[in-house]
């Protein structure tokens, strides 16, 4: 069959080379897609919220099959609109996929059905948002409650910060996410990622990944996107993995079926292991970027039917296995991400980082220009290694991405400390 992926960054080249070595599948086309992604897929320059241009491309491919990347075209409501023009989808519906566009309806949603999450408030005057924060005192962790791109968290070590964030949201410093504020209690332990396949009712764990989402070694610096990642994380052990599964991923899907929005696609929990155990920090709809390229490195499966099945509700029927082996990602960046960035350097050399063993090298930015690939955006490529540990992952990810040349670009040198300084 035909199938059709949508997004254009590191998350989207995995997925499609997972999805090209599906024996069910013929052709797979890319909406917008990169550089990279043009290896496995066609890729057509139709953005991901132009609803109708993408329809439109269903229609004349005979698309079968969509995979829906990024959280903005969920939260808009494009699966629902395939859906209600007979095309199938990976991802939620837009009110399932409040459980990432909005902060407040996840935590309201917590509290209803007792799911561990941090204490809260949620305002939309600043002096009652303030006076909530005197009241709690610091730490504290004041959201813009929308979609801010994952840069709407304050995380305040004093009152005076949690208060001045508070005035800039309102006044506008995250667009209309800022209208209301999620105001948390700041939670203390080691953060995990944990993904899990949900077809409305039934839930199938994939793996677990940690990322490292400030920009310098060391975890200092202002957050990005995602720096770098691995799979699986160390902190989630098997007694972990089965409280995650009892105490917060099974109780949310019956939550959001019982209250009229099933959810269907991939629940991504942003988790806190603390002393009482896991406890959520937010949700996302959608694979992580660059957690994705990782575990889609792990993955010994046919991801196609598992992706079909949370679409169809027979996710019981599926099974997956994963290679007992870590993977690890490192991302590389233009110099100045998170900031501003130059665009259009060119990037030598990664065809030779490709074959090294163990190694993939997925492309987010990038762009192809007649036989050269340059650089488009903040996050560029990510190297990607799969290794018996997370120790060799890391020591092969590092000589891939020294083998690239490209002076303009950088990446951390730390990525997997904490899980190699735990092993
Ligand atoms: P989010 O965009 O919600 O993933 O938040 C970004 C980052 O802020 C998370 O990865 C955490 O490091 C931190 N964070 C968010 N909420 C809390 C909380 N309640 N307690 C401690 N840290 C938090
Ligand atoms: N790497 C974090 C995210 O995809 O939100």
């Amino acid at each position: 069959m035909n199938i059709l992926i949508i997004g254009a960054g590191g998350r989207e080249h995995a997925l499609a080379w997972t999805l090209a070595k599906s024996p069910s599948v013929d052709r797979i086309f890319c909406a917008p897609g990169n550089g990279g992604i043009a290896a496995v897929a066609t890729c057509v320059d139709i953005d991901v919220m132009d609803f109708s241009g993408l329809i439109g491309l269903c229609r004349a491919e005979e698309i079968e099959f969509v995979v829906v990347g990024p959280e903005a075209p969920l939260v808009e409501g494009l699966v629902d609109q395939l859906t209600s023009e007979g095309i199938p989808a990976f991802g939620p519906s837009a009110a399932a996929a409040q459980l990432e566009g909005s902060k407040g309806f996840t935590k309201d949603l917590c509290a209803r059905h007792n799911i561990p999450t941090a204490a809260y408030g949620r305002f939309t005057d600043v002096d009652q948002a303030k006076a909530y924060i005197v009241q709690q005192g610091a730490p504290i962790v004041v959201k813009a409650d929308g979609l801010a791109a994952g840069k709407g968290v304050i995380v305040a070590q004093t009152l005076d910060q949690a208060l001045i964030a508070v005035d800039e949201i309102f006044a506008g410093a995250f667009g209309a996410a800022g209208a209301e504020v999620v105001i948390e209690e700041c939670l203390i332990g080691e953060e995990a990622s944990f993904f899990a396949l949900v077809d409305g009712e039934h839930c199938l764990a994939l793996a677990s990944a940690q990322d490292h989402k400030p920009v310098g070694d060391g975890d200092v610096g202002p957050n990005t996107g995602g720096m770098g990642a691995y799979s699986p994380a160390p902190v989630i052990d098997d007694a972990m993995h089965n409280r995650i599964m009892d105490e917060i991923i099974r109780p949310t899907v019956s939550a959001m079926a019982s209250e009229g929005h099933p959810f269907n696609g991939v629940l991504f929990a942003g988790l806190m292991i603390t002393d009482k155990g896991p406890e959520l920090i937010e949700y996302n709809t959608r694979f992580g970027d660059p957690e994705c390229q990782a575990l889609m490195s792990r993955l010994d499966s046919d991801l196609l039917p598992a992706l079909m099945a949370t679409a169809d509700g027979s996710l019981d029927k599926i099974e997956l296995s994963w290679r007992d082996e870590a993977a690890l990602v490192v991302v590389m960046a233009a110099r100045g991400y998170p900031g501003a960035y130059n665009k259009g350097s060119r990037i030598r050399n990664l065809d030779t980082a490709g074959e090294l063993p163990g190694i993939n090298v997925f492309h987010a930015g990038t762009a192809k220009k007649d036989e050269d690939i340059i650089a488009t955006g903040g996050r560029v490529l990510g190297v990607t290694a799969r290794a018996p540990d997370v120790a060799l992952a890391q020591s092969l990810a590092y000589e891939a991405v020294d083998v690239i040349d490209w002076p303009e670009g950088f990446c951390r040198r730390d990525i997997g400390w904490r899980a190699i300084d735990r092993a």
